[in-house]
């Protein structure tokens, strides 16, 4: 299609952006005027901001820039890291092709959570549920995506009445591969295991979204593997940052106007039919929403509200508590620490984001969004052999957040 005019130089003639040189630094940034300095950089295109917290950012830098930040940073004294030194060998090897006998045993569906599947091999493994276990599993589509692929909603119930319900959804940014993995796994653990989950995991209405942005999705697999956004427009331009597009305090700090930004909100809250899809189902349905996560990656973080400024919600003690009830849920799962806070203050105010809109829109209590693995080592790149250990730990902290939501 017209779609993959992106930046020229990097672009193999089959369409794909290549990362050849591009290096990942991580930067120590322990004061204002470091922070400012960064900002002056990322104004002049030199780099790309992929994370970060209080004190250290990740960047990306590509080869052409390398010299003039390098002389940048020195000047000032602050210190880096190289943490991937050449982008595109590390995506290269991230996802390494399967043999036809890691499919053995599996008759029905193609995933492996051993490797990062297309979208085919996700919806098909939806549909083998939907067909295998027509008691307990209900699959819809909720809406479709810019380009007109399907949303697919799939629900967990036993069929009580007065149930409580959750959301769970991934993919809302195209490259946090590790999301729409986690949440299959965690649906395949509930559904292998159902007859033994105790009763606040049975009876709960379970309502799993794994991927919100089937479009950026499939273009970070065929064209570039760092897109963020979804796919609405064309080009260097294109895309909507959905996870600014929620109407809570939409357009606020955080977020950007300009189209061409990773962080632009779209045209006005819910422009996107990607988000529209969320709030038509939600806003629609009678199910008590009692709990809502929002998987995203990377950086090990356990976020509730508010996101749109670094201010909290009265019952934030609440979600503080379980918040941190679920990190330790994790350590005990042998996974990695990660951070407990309220998003604004955590990481930075970003307005427009879904659990925001959760809570507050909603009134759902427990609105998360947890940052999966990892910690800026390989960043959005994270090798097919992490998705296990790291949606192992996911589900023990969405089995904490469930008893919580069980007796709210
Ligand atoms: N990394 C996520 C983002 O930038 C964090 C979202 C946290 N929530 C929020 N409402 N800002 O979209
Ligand atoms: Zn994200």
């Amino acid at each position: 299609d017209g779609n993959v005019a992106f930046d020229d130089d990097f672009i193999q003639p089959e369409g794909r952006v290549l990362y050849r040189g591009s290096q990942l630094w991580k930067i120590l940034v322990d004061t204002e005027e470091k922070a400012e300095l960064l900002a002056g950089l990322r104004d002049g295109e030199e780099i790309t901001m992929w994370g970060g917290n209080a004190s250290t950012v990740d960047i990306l830098v590509k080869p052409d820039a390398r010299d003039k930040v390098r002389k940048a940073l020195d000047a000032e004294n602050i210190k880096y890291d190289i943490t991937i030194d050449d982008l595109q060998a590390a995506i290269d090897e991230e996802n390494p092709p399967l043999e036809e006998e890691d499919f053995d045993n599996r008759n029905g569906h193609r995933l492996t959570w051993q490797a990062y599947h297309r979208l085919d091999d996700l919806q098909g493994y939806l549909d083998f549920l939907a067909e295998t276990y027509p008691d307990l599993v209900k699959l819809q589509t909720i809406g479709n995506s810019v380009n007109g692929r399907p949303i697919r909603l799939l629900k967990i119930s036993n069929g009580q009445t007065g149930n409580k319900a959750i959301w769970i959804d991934g993919g809302i940014h195209a490259r946090e591969w590790i999301t729409p993995a986690t949440v299959t796994y965690i649906i395949n653990q509930f559904i292998s295991n159902w007859e033994n989950e105790p009763k606040y995991i049975q009876n709960i209405d379970w309502y799993f979204a794994p991927l919100l942005n089937p479009d950026g999705y499939e273009y970070t697999h065929t064209v570039d593997r760092l897109w963020r956004k979804n796919r609405r427009g064309s080009g260097r331009c294109a895309g909507i940052d959905l996870n600014r597009n929620f109407g809570y305090r939409w357009g606020g700090s955080g977020s950007s106007k300009n189209p061409c930004a990773e962080t632009y909100g779209g045209s006005g809250a819910f422009s996107e039919p990607e988000t529209a899809a969320v709030q038509k189902f939600i806003s629609g349905s009678s199910a008590k929403w009692k709990g809502y996560i929002s998987f995203h990656s990377y950086g090990q973080y356990i976020l509730y509200p508010w996101g749109y400024n670094r201010v909290v919600p009265p019952d934030y003690q609440d979600l503080e508590a379980v918040g941190q009830k679920a990190a330790q849920a994790i350590k005990g799962a042998g996974g990695p620490s990660y951070t407990v806070g309220p998003a604004g203050n955590t990481l930075y105010p970003a307005a427009g984001g879904s659990d925001d809109w959760a809570k507050g829109t909603m009134k759902i209590k427990y609105a998360y969004t947890i940052e999966l693995r990892d910690n800026g080592r390989y960043g959005f790149v994270l090798p097919a052999s992490y998705i296990q250990p790291t949606a192992k730990e996911a589900l023990a902290a969405v089995k904490i957040i469930a008893e919580a939501s069980y007796t709210a």
